[in-house]
């Protein structure tokens, strides 16, 4: 299983890039805004740039197809690491799978995002995408289990051998993770807040505390009797 990290601060993904956890960015406009990157191209470049070779998901700001078409393709030449996020469908309801092939055929990989139902999962596979991300946060809002989208999602594509990869995002828990994780997600794209979190635990704390103040003694007494 890979991770990801959702989030556009440079600081935070060179922080956990440097820790060896990370395998991949995921943005939308959303987190580009709240993190200050008002400059969408410049960001995108230079997040391509740090994480290159791994990718970096951009997403399209349009309804229009074939004005999707043509910020995907600009996006794409920027650098070859960058994967463009074309939603399932535009804010009206018009599918946009068309789109997702015609990128696939010219060999620019699609992350199909938005994604809340297996329905959904099936047609973008068929449409050629590389990744599809399910908004594990969003389907729970509307009372839908998350982890069984997930886990039926992972096993069709499996069964049927489509090429598409499951990126759980929309995590809003620790245990948004976990159970992603157990139900198979291919990749789960987490904000940094939550890697924090995942990395923590008060006991873990207590644990290593106790072991420095135990080595210390140790160390004390050893001092001790030498004196002695
Ligand atoms: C994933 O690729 C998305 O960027 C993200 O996880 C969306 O989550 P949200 O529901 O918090 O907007």
């Amino acid at each position: 299983m890979e991770i990801f990290i959702d989030s556009a601060s440079t600081t935070e993904i060179n922080k956990w890039l440097e820790m060896g956890v990370i395998d991949g960015v995921t943005t939308n406009p959303s987190i580009m805004f709240k993190d200050c990157v008002y400059d969408a191209d410049a960001g995108a470049k230079e997040i391509a740039a740090l994480v290159n070779p791994r990718p970096l998901s951009v997403e399209v700001t349009t309804n229009d197809l074939d004005e999707m078409i043509i910020q995907a393709q600009t996006f794409a030449s920027w650098a070859p690491n960058i994967v463009i996020k074309i939603p399932q469908i535009t804010q009206y309801g018009v599918p946009c799978y068309g789109v997702i092939k015609q990128l696939d055929g010219e060999g620019i990989k699609v992350n199909a995002t938005v994604a809340l139902s297996l329905g959904q999962v099936i047609l973008a596979a068929k449409a050629g995408a590389t990744y599809i991300s399910i908004f594990a946060g969003r389907v729970a809002d509307e009372g839908g289990n998350a982890p069984e989208v997930i886990r039926v999602a992972v096993d069709w594509l499996e069964r049927w051998k489509y090429k598409s990869k499951i990126i759980v995002g929309s995590i809003r828990g620790v245990i948004d993770i976990q159970q992603a994780a157990i139900a198979g997600a291919h990749i789960i794209t987490i904000p940094p807040q939550f890697l924090s979190r995942m990395a923590d635990h008060k006991f873990t704390r207590a644990t290593v505390e106790q072991f420095i103040t135990d080595a210390k003694k140790a160390l004390e007494m050893m001092e001790k009797m030498r004196g002695s």
